[in-house]
């Protein structure tokens, strides 16, 4: 087997675990969705407001959305629709059986890292991505909300599944001063985004979010159909990484790519105009 193959094996492996277990969420989160969950008079509305905030739970809800079993005509690329298709007697029982992280339960920050910080990083891109939608494109932005939310996925994963190694990739990151991606590859021979990707795509996630998420950092990879999709999704990406909003997995971001994708998306957005606001709005700067 040669070494291309060899790594291909390795991370099918690591889709594999995912496949067959489940992502952790963190427990904070998970208590509040409980306690919504156990309400009697919880609207879908309520649910949604609680759900999608989670990264995981919202993965494991778009995932059995556009599951065979729920053979929904066109896929599912919204949480509200995906909550709306399975009902709210099936949410209540995949929020119940959610999976609570133990790992960081004590919130261990290693080398920079902690769950709590990634998370807030994924929130605060899902709603920057959003608010870029509505107001550059004036769209409502539920779906590119989503794909913000679920964008550093594939550090849950490597989080959970091989802990000894991302260990050892976190202090690359901060010993030698360099982004996750690349710490990343020479550890493992793959990225975070190629976890993702093969992930989304197997839980026969649309291809909005299979490209945009699978290709966040390289958003010149990005398929021509998709090109809004992935610039905004970079774009919010990096804001939120020069503010400091959570954790940043690429601090040393690529400043041509950026322009690009301003150009990409006809964008005119202005760090100084957006990141104050979403910080405030978000209370996590
Ligand atoms: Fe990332
Ligand atoms: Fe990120």
């Amino acid at each position: 087997m040669n070494p291309d193959e060899q790594k291909h094996e390795k991370l099918q492996a690591v889709v594999d675990s995912v496949d067959k277990s489940q992502l952790s969420s963190i427990k904070t989160v998970v208590s509040g969705i409980v306690n919504t969950i156990n309400d009697p008079g919880a609207t879908v509305k309520d649910l949604q407001d609680i759900i999608e905030i989670d990264p995981p739970l919202t993965a494991k809800v778009l995932r059995i959305a556009n599951s065979a079993y729920y053979s929904s005509p066109n896929q599912i690329s919204e949480i509200r629709q995906a909550l709306v298709w399975i009902g709210t007697d099936a949410i209540r029982e995949l929020a119940l059986s959610q999976k609570v992280c133990e790992i960081f339960q004590k919130d261990e920050v290693i080398h920079g890292y902690s769950r709590t910080m990634l998370w807030k990083h994924s929130v605060a891109v899902a709603l920057l991505a959003k608010m870029i939608f509505r107001r550059e494109f004036g769209q409502k932005g539920e779906d590119i909300y989503a794909a913000g939310l679920m964008h550093d996925i594939g550090i849950i994963v490597e989080d959970q599944f091989l802990q000894n190694d991302f260990k050892h990739i976190l202090s690359k990151t901060k010993g030698e001063k360099k982004n996750l991606s690349k710490a990343e590859y020479e550890v493992l021979g793959y990225t975070h985004t190629d976890v993702a990707r093969e992930v989304t795509n197997r839980w026969n996630f649309p291809q909005e979010l299979v490209v945009s998420i699978g290709y966040h950092h390289r958003p010149n990879n990005t398929t021509q159909g998709f090109l809004r999709f992935g610039s905004t999704l970079y774009l919010a990406d990096c804001l939120c990484q020069m503010t400091k909003i959570g954790y940043a997995d690429a601090p040393f971001h690529d400043k041509a790519a950026f322009e690009q994708c301003l150009k990409n998306g006809s964008i005119r957005i202005s760090q100084r105009r957006l990141v104050p606001e979403i910080a405030t709005f978000c209370s996590l700067g």
